[in-house]
C-alpha cells in the first residue's frame, strides 16, 4: 500500500514503537492517530510528531469507543489499525495471581482484540483495510517469570492468525510483528525511556520493518515478522 494520506491509528503511540511508528507515517504523508493513558505525555508526543491525541485506555470499553469516535470525526475513515499499546509483568509461577493477568490480558489481549473487532466492521464493509499486531519474541517461546506476559502474546499471536484466516477474503491484510528487546520505557516503573545501546534494538528499527512490510502491494502480505538484534551480548 501506498503510505501517502492513508488514515492510521496506533493505540499507544506517546512513546517508543509506537511513537517512532507514528513520526515515520506522518513523515511519510499519513494521518495518524495516537492513543495513551498520560494524557500529558501523549499531548506532548503528538505536537512533536505531528499527531492527533486521543486521550483513551485501550482497557475499558469507553476507551474503545472514544477512540472510534475519533477516528470517525477526526480521520473519516481508517486504512490502519496497529494494536501496539501493551505492558509487562514478570513473576515467578509460585506467586501467580488471577489479578495480575487480568491487568495484563485487559490490554494486550482483550484491548487489542476490542480495537480489531471494530476496525473488521469498518474493513469488511469497504473491502480493504491493513492490521498490525505488536507481539513479541516472548510470544514464541516463554522464559522465567514470564507466563502473564508471555501468554498475553502467544494469545495475541494465536488472534493475529485467526483474524488472517477470517479476513483475507476482504482484502485485509494482517501482520503479526515480534520484536526482541528494544530499548524504550517498557517495564520500567518510572515510565522513562531507556537509554540506546549500541547493539540494542531501537525503535526506528521496529518502525522500519512495520513500514517496510505495509508498502509491498496490497497483492501480498507478511503474515509475521521477527526482529532480532544482531549481536545484543557484548
Ligand atoms: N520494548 C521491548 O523490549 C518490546 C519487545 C517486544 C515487544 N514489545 C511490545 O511493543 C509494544 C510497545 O511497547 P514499547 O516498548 O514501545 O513500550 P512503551 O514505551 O512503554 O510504550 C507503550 C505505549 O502504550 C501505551 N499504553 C500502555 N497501556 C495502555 C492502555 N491501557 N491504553 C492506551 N495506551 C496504553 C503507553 O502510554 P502510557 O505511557 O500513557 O501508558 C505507551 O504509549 C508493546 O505491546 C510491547 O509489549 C516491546
Amino acid at each position: 500500500m501506498e503510505i501517502k494520506s492513508k488514515k492510521v491509528l496506533i493505540t499507544g503511540g506517546s512513546s517508543g514503537i509506537g511513537k517512532a511508528l507514528a513520526k515515520m507515517l506522518v513523515e511519510e504523508g499519513a494521518r495518524v492517530i495516537i492513543t495513551g493513558r498520560d494524557q500529558r505525555k501523549l499531548e506532548r508526543a503528538a505536537t512533536e510528531i505531528g499527531a492527533i491525541a486521543v486521550h483513551a485506555d485501550v482497557s475499558t470499553d469507553e476507551g474503545v469507543d472514544k477512540t472510534y469516535a475519533a477516528v470517525e470525526s477526526e480521520l473519516n475513515g481508517l486504512d490502519l489499525l496497529v494494536n501496539n499499546a501493551g505492558i509487562g509483568l514478570r513473576k515467578p509461577v509460585d506467586e501467580l495471581e488471577r489479578e495480575d493477568f487480568q491487568k495484563v490480558f485487559d490490554v494486550n489481549v482483550f484491548g487489542a482484540a476490542r480495537m480489531a473487532a471494530k476496525a473488521a466492521v469498518i474493513f469488511k464493509n469497504q473491502k480493504h483495510g491493513n492490521i498490525v499486531n505488536i507481539g513479541s519474541t516472548a510470544g514464541l517461546k516463554g522464559y522465567p517469570t514470564g507466563s502473564i506476559y508471555t501468554a498475553s502474546k502467544f494469545a495475541l499471536r494465536a488472534m493475529s492468525q485467526c483474524w488472517q484466516a477470517e479476513l483475507r477474503p476482504y482484502n485485509v491484510r494482517v501482520f503479526q510483528v515480534n520484536p526482541s528487546e528494544v530499548t524504550t520505557a517498557f517495564g520500567q516503573d518510572s515510565r522513562r525511556e531507556r537509554p540506546e545501546e549500541p547493539n540494542k534494538l531501537t525503535s526506528v528499527e521496529i518502525a522500519h520493518s512495520i513500514i517496510s512490510a505495509l508498502k509491498m502491494d496490497d497483492r501480498g502480505f507478511i503474515p509475521e515478522l521477527s526482529v532480532w538484534a544482531t549481536n545484543p551480548f557484548e
